[in-house]
């Protein structure tokens, strides 16, 4: 059983830092830096981090606490909510290696792929979102 909350609460706290990390960059940092003299500089090493701690290390973290969590209390991925969440995530990684390696490191010279890293990021935040919610129907048994 300790293994079984170990690892719902591991994967809620990584999916705490995934969402949880892009509404403050989208609230917080991008507003306040986006007029400073530094801002190029901010968003590259804030960007850069954020790759690294969050699609590379969180993502990869959450689908393995997610496949274990399904496997060891849902049965498996049999489930319909289960597979739609696999395939929904699999989508995230995309849109995130899309905005870090394209959209994000163009950006600094480029007002189009500012705007496409800003697009793109939005709606990262709101797929996490439905990934969050996704959760909640796979833990009612939904
Ligand atoms: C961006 C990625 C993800 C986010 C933000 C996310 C978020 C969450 C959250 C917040 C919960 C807790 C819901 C609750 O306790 O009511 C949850 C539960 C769950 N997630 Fe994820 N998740 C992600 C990826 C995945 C992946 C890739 C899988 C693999 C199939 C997965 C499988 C599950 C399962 C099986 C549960 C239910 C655990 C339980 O019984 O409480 N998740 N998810």
């Amino acid at each position: 059983m300790f293994t079984k909350e170990i690892l719902i609460w591991l994967h809620v706290v990584l999916a705490s830092f995934w969402v949880g990390g892009m509404m403050f960059l989208s609230l917080v940092v991008v507003p306040y830096v986006k007029d400073k003299p530094f801002r190029n500089e901010a968003f590259q090493e804030v960007g850069r981090r954020f790759s690294l701690y969050g699609t590379l290390l969180t993502l990869t973290l959450l689908l393995i606490t997610g496949l274990a969590n399904a496997y060891l209390i849902h049965g498996g991925l049999e489930r319909r909510t289960v597979k739609e969440k696999l395939v929904l995530f699999f989508l995230v990684v995309i849109i995130s290696l899309v905005h870090d390696l394209w959209a994000g490191k163009r950006a600094v010279d480029s007002e189009y792929h500012r705007r496409w890293a800003k697009v793109i990021g939005i709606f990262n935040l709101l797929l996490g979102l439905v990934m969050v919610y996704m959760g909640v129907r796979i833990r009612l048994g939904l």
